[in-house]
């Protein structure tokens, strides 16, 4: 398949400048988890569907979704909408969403546990997902970038060892340690699938992809190193191969410190900096790195609105200009944020000076 060249691509859509180091202000914006609760028109197409993974398993729908905050704040780029868990029920393991609860998974215990999950059967699912990607970018203004993303196989193991989320993590981290071998092939796994289900995002028409690891800051460094940087750098190098046309972004939640060797030896594109990194952190990252920096607005201010949230706003927007900068959240939106707070924010932005 012959990709148009980022170069290309950069023209048409802002979004990719800083990728092809054009420094460009006003910074272009997103948001994670920019379709979602929040928005009433989501709340309407997600009652539609049923249940949320036949949301993410229904092209038209899910294509839907990811267009409604486009129309409303004309942000630069979307997000495809599905799930990083879709990985895991891809592979056939159970996963179900507890409507008010989070995510519920048929936890994976031992080396038993692990092999029942089949990567033979993970076509169907993943291809029903590139379909949305294909609609899509049918749909979509031609000047807005679309972002493909999976989970990174730390963060997915998470929950596929914990069952659930959960705030320390302790059960995946627990077998890291006790059957380092065991959790090596469950990453192996999931760096093949996820390699796979990017890739078919990306030929079905996805212009630059970000993988989450929003569990990565709770590692030891020297686990940080072994479960979050290896197979990221993995994932990265395969996908580089096929397609070294299309930017990565990493977002290592909570890396805090270890962010620039994070971006150093994985060899992503862009760092996605949480809320905790200091705006002179996110400076220094770019100094360091020459990486695109994406953050890093707490969304909790974007709940609250008003003169902290500019004030804020104008903060980060003066540190980060004349740096290769993408504006965002330090973490998704929060269900209970005042979608007009969003509209502020997108003019704040956008009058940059
Ligand atoms: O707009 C977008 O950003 C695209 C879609 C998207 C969703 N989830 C939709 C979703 C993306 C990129 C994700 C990523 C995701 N999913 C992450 C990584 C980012 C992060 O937030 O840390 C994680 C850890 C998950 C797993 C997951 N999915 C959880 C923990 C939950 C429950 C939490 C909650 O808010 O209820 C989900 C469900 C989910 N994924 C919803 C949405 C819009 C809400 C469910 C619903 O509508 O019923």
């Amino acid at each position: 398949m012959t990709v148009e060249t980022l170069v290309q691509r950069a023209q048409r859509r802002r979004f990719l400048k800083p990728f092809v180091g054009e420094l460009l202000w006003p910074p272009p914006m997103w948001l994670m988890r920019q379709a979602g609760r929040y928005l009433p028109e989501y709340r309407e197409t997600r009652a539609k569907a049923g249940s949320f993974l036949n949301l993410c398993y229904s092209p038209k729908l899910a294509a839907e979704v990811t267009l409604q905050p486009i129309r409303r704040y004309g942000f630069d780029a979307s997000i495809l909408f599905s799930d990083i868990l879709v990985v895991p029920d891809a592979l056939g393991q159970t996963v179900s969403f507890v409507e008010g609860e989070g995510p519920r998974l048929d936890p994976i215990e031992d080396a038993e546990g692990l092999a029942r999950l089949d990567s033979a059967q993970t076509g169907d699912k993943f291809s029903t997902v590139a379909e949305t990607v294909s609609l899509l970018r049918q749909q979509l203004p031609d000047e807005t970038a679309l972002i493909g993303f999976c989970g990174a196989p730390w963060t997915v193991a998470t929950y596929m060892i914990g069952g659930r989320g959960s705030p320390d993590q302790a059960a995946a981290r627990l077998m890291a340690y006790k059957d380092p071998e065991t959790f090596q092939r469950l990453m192996d796994i999931l760096v093949e699938s996820s390699v796979d289900y990017l890739s078919r995002q990306i030929e079905a028409g996805a212009d630059v992809l970000q993988i989450f690891d929003s569990w990565a800051g709770s590692l030891a460094d020297n686990q940080f190193d072994r479960w979050v940087v290896a197979p990221t750098r993995l994932m990265v190098a395969r996908l580089k191969e096929k397609y070294p046309e299309i930017p990565i972004l990493g977002f290592p939640r909570g890396a805090d410190q270890l962010s620039a060797s994070f971006a150093s030896q994985t060899g992503v594109d862009a760092v996605s900096c949480n809320t905790a990194m200091p705006v002179s952190g996110m400076v220094q990252l770019s100094e360091a790195t020459g990486r695109v920096v994406q953050g890093n607005l707490d969304p909790l201010l974007l709940v609250a609105g008003g003169k902290q949230l500019d004030d804020r706003v104008a903060e980060i927007l003066g540190a980060m200009k004349g740096r290769k900068f993408i504006f965002n959240l330090g973490h998704g939106i929060l269900q209970y944020t005042p979608p007009e707070n969003v509209s502020r924010l997108v003019e704040q932005v956008r009058s940059a000076a």
